[in-house]
């Protein structure tokens, strides 16, 4: 009689399941990219001009120019500083001859990567999972 019952729970609850399963519709929400049109197009030249031979981004890349991942919010002006460097170059970074809209389209690149991370990470706890947690830097 118990095993019965146990049998007649177990296939209603799997009836109930496969009809909630069934019914509640497949639609999922489409994630929103923090990545625009304009900053696409930067991503594009990004790579098109190797920036990464000589920056690093998350740590990550050639070591001859400064690491980008917070370029535009270390300092006050980091956006007119970038936008400056791209269009003259230094001594050491070469100029690549961009036009202006290049030029914007790639500090709307470097704008949404400072949004994606902080590095390098100076605050940060290991956690009991032996995981590194990072605090607001
Ligand atoms: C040949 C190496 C080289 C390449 C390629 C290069 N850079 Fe640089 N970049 C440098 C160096 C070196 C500096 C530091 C300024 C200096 O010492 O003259 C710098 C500085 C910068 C800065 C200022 C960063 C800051 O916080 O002061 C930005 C922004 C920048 N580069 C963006 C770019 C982008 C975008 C590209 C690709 C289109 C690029 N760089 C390609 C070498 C390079």
């Amino acid at each position: 009689m118990e095993k019965q019952l146990i049998l007649i729970c177990l296939i209603l609850s799997f009836v109930i399941y496969s009809g909630v399963i069934y019914t509640s519709g497949t639609t999922v929400n489409e994630p929103t990219s923090l990545l625009s049109e304009k900053a696409k197009r930067g991503k594009l030249l990004f790579h098109q001009h190797n920036c990464i031979a000589c920056h690093q981004i998350y740590g990550l890349g050639g070591y001859m120019g400064p690491d980008l991942t917070n370029a535009i919010s270390r300092t006050k002006h980091g956006a007119v500083v970038a936008e400056a460097f791209l269009k003259s170059g230094t001594q050491k970074m070469p100029n690549f001859h961009l036009q202006k809209e290049e030029i914007d389209a790639l500090v709307a690149f470097l704008s949404y990567l400072d949004r994606t991370s902080n590095y390098p990470v100076t605050n940060y706890e290991i956690t009991y999972l032996g995981t590194v947690e990072a605090k607001n830097n």
